[in-house]
């Protein structure tokens, strides 16, 4: 797989090492509704379900993985800093999932990035020059029950954490959609896209979400229209 994208952004790097500022937030998931979904939900066994003829069937639905990794803590909020319980990604992984039928997996640190701000950026720094695949805790088994994959996470140092390098070098996404989404202070989709299709090479890579982490909550309408763009919404 190609060495992903060299950082990027030193001026940002240096904005955010400086800023001081932070973040925490909420989320669940479908198939887990208490809001701390540390593993996977596999695709669930229907083939004794009784359907409705005119219901498309599960097999005639893409099926979809939402795959994302969030940290909360403190973190970047509105130019000040903030300590919440739950990310911004993660309150964006629970909006999409309540939106589409997928299975949720939120990706763990083998070691944990620390709570406070600053010193999440120095790690982020150390992993992303030494081009770092920081260990997954809960690694997921396999990609092949999916078509679609929803890949999420917040943009740290204007890319995606190197933990989303460790995730999709781990997997082969031959034939599969990869629709990215991230939260974000100023940097917008940052390009993950791209650096997905360069990390991805067999995926078709689709349109990207970008939602500011702040606003992360508030973005529902911006999330139908991106899904439905994506094709996983249609009413
Ligand atoms: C280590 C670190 C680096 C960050 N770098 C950027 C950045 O380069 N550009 C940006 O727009 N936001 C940056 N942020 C802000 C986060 O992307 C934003 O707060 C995001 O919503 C956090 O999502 P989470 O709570 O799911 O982790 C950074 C935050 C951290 C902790």
């Amino acid at each position: 797989m190609p060495t992903p994208t060299p950082r990027r952004g030193l001026l940002t790097r240096g904005l955010f090492l400086a800023a001081g500022v932070c973040i925490g937030t909420t989320a669940c998931s479908a198939d887990n509704p208490t809001g701390r979904p540390a593993t996977t939900t596999e695709p669930r066994d229907e083939s004794t379900t009784v359907t409705d003829p005119a219901t498309p069937t599960r097999a005639e639905r893409p099926r979809v993985l939402l795959a994302y990794f969030s940290r909360a803590g403190e973190n970047y909020y509105n130019g000040g800093r903030r300590n919440l319980k739950v990310g911004n990604t993660e309150m964006l992984a629970e909006m999409i999932s309540d939106l589409v039928d997928c299975n949720v997996h939120r990706i763990e640190p083998a070691d944990p990035y620390p709570q406070g701000y600053d010193a999440t950026v120095a790690r982020n720094v150390e992993e992303q020059d030494a081009d770092a695949r920081p260990k997954i805790a809960n690694p997921l088994n396999s990609m092949t029950d999916y078509d679609t994959v929803l890949l999420g996470s917040p943009i740290w140092n204007v890319r995606a954490p190197m933990i989303m390098s460790t995730f999709t070098d781990a997997h082969d996404f031959t034939g599969k959609t990869i629709c990215p989404f991230v939260t974000y202070a100023v940097s917008g989709l940052a390009g993950v896209d791209r650096d997905y299709a360069a990390s991805c090479p067999t995926a078709r890579i689709s349109t990207g979400l970008a939602v500011r982490g702040e606003d992360a909550t508030r973005r529902r309408p911006q999330v139908e229209a991106w899904l439905r763009r994506v094709g996983l919404l249609t009413d």
